[in-house]
């Protein structure tokens, strides 16, 4: 154990068992989500001084219910197409508009035009549609998200920074964009910058407003740095929590150094992810050429991420407590592909039959927003726990 490094918590759905089979009785694949761990984390977030401002991404998981527990608790919540506006406004119509962030990537005109008559923040990261839509931007007040050169992450397919990431103004271009903003008499009060997404290293986000903090300083009149989101959880047994007391004192002791802007941050997963479990049924148990699977009602179409970042998510047979005997097994989902597999070599009780009940656990981020009906199956159901 590394000194001072935080031990795990325990997952709130130890001990709900038989309120999860029940759950799972009214059918599956069915996400579940437990509220208060979300509040839990949204206070995490907020009890750091120089913490001024926390926006929800809510790419990683709209429900309704979680949209009203973050707003609740004071987050704000960061959108990045009109759908997700429109999303927000129709379930939380009383929201401020102040508290909303636009940050698409590659949007179209109307969805630009849409979100400023909307009066919510809009972040631009490049200067061709200023080029392309100087009517659009004129005379307007935005926020510039920026490529710092670099990006950060669980995967290279989460990396938003750097040559090979579509995101982001890179820094040789930052004095061309604040003369086009200039020429249009658009003002720039936001600095941004989002490297990526799982970032390990809780001094990261320090390092980020330190970069944005220096720039905004030439950048005449920006009150307001965003320095993203990205903070991780931990998916596999040996992993940590994020060490907030190390990610706490980085950011007081940056904003201490440059006290002039206000600081946001916006996370996704670290607010939702083990929040959320998800339930499968398993449909039949097959052997071959020595490789034993467990095959449920759900894959790929409903938790992407094992196929497409070759994430590990705990996976727990939960109709079987106590039993001790186990085998390594695959488990996979119904979908017609090889890689449809949710976990490889995982222990599980060798009783494992039809009918059991799997929880895939820490599935409350990206998993029903990333989920499909490949195959034309049918998308998951979803549950709260208040
Ligand atoms: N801000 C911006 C501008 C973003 O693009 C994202 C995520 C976030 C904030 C929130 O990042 P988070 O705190 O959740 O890491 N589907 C992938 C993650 C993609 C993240 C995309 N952008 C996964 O399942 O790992």
């Amino acid at each position: 154990i590394e000194y001072g490094r935080p031990q795990r918590r325990e997952p709130w759905w130890i001990g709900q068992r038989e309120d999860l089979l029940a759950r799972a009785e009214t059918g599956t694949p069915r996400y579940v989500y437990h509220l208060e761990t979300v509040r839990e984390r949204a206070r995490d977030m907020l009890a750091t001084d120089a913490v001024d401002r926390c926006f929800f991404a809510i790419k990683a998981n709209p429900h309704p219910a979680i949209l009203r527990t973050v707003t609740d608790e004071g987050l704000g919540l960061e959108c990045v197409s009109l759908g997700e506006l429109e999303h927000v406004f129709a379930t939380l119509p009383e929201l401020p508009a102040s508290r909303v962030l636009f940050t698409p990537s590659f949007a179209p005109r109307r969805e630009y035009e849409a979100a400023l008559a909307r009066g919510v923040t809009v972040t631009l990261d490049n200067i061709e549609a200023l080029q392309r839509w100087p009517e659009v931007f004129r005379g307007r007040t935005i926020w510039l998200r920026l490529d710092l050169g670099r990006g950060d992450g669980h995967h290279e397919k989460v990396r938003t920074g750097g040559a090979a990431a579509k995101f982001g103004l890179p820094l040789a271009r930052f004095d061309a964009f604040l003369a086009h903003a200039h020429a249009l008499d658009i003002r720039i009060s936001g600095l941004h910058a989002h490297l990526g997404s799982g970032i390990e290293d809780p001094r990261h986000w320090r390092e980020v407003y330190a970069h944005l903090a220096g720039l905004a300083d030439t950048a005449g009149d920006v009150d307001t740095i965003d320095i993203g989101g990205g903070m991780p959880i931990p998916y596999t047994p040996d992993a940590q929590d994020f060490d907030l007391a190390v990610w706490r004192a980085g950011l007081d002791e940056i904003k201490a150094a440059f006290p002039r802007y206000a600081l946001v941050v916006e996370p996704g997963r670290y607010l939702v992810a083990e929040a959320g479990v998800l339930l499968l049924s398993v449909t039949q148990v097959v052997e071959k050429d020595g490789v034993h699977r467990i095959g449920c009602d759900g894959g790929m179409n409903v938790m992407m991420r094992p196929a497409l970042y070759d994430a590990w998510h705990g996976i727990h047979n939960i109709s079987r407590p106590g039993d001790t005997s186990t085998t390594a097994f695959e488990i996979v989902g119904p979908i017609c592909e090889t890689g449809d597999v949710l976990g490889r070599k995982r222990l599980l009780s060798s009783a494992t039959a039809e009918d059991d009940v799997i929880l895939v656990a820490d599935t409350g981020a990206y998993g029903m927003t990333m989920a499909n009906t490949y195959n034309l199956r049918a998308l998951p159901a979803e549950d709260i726990i208040e």
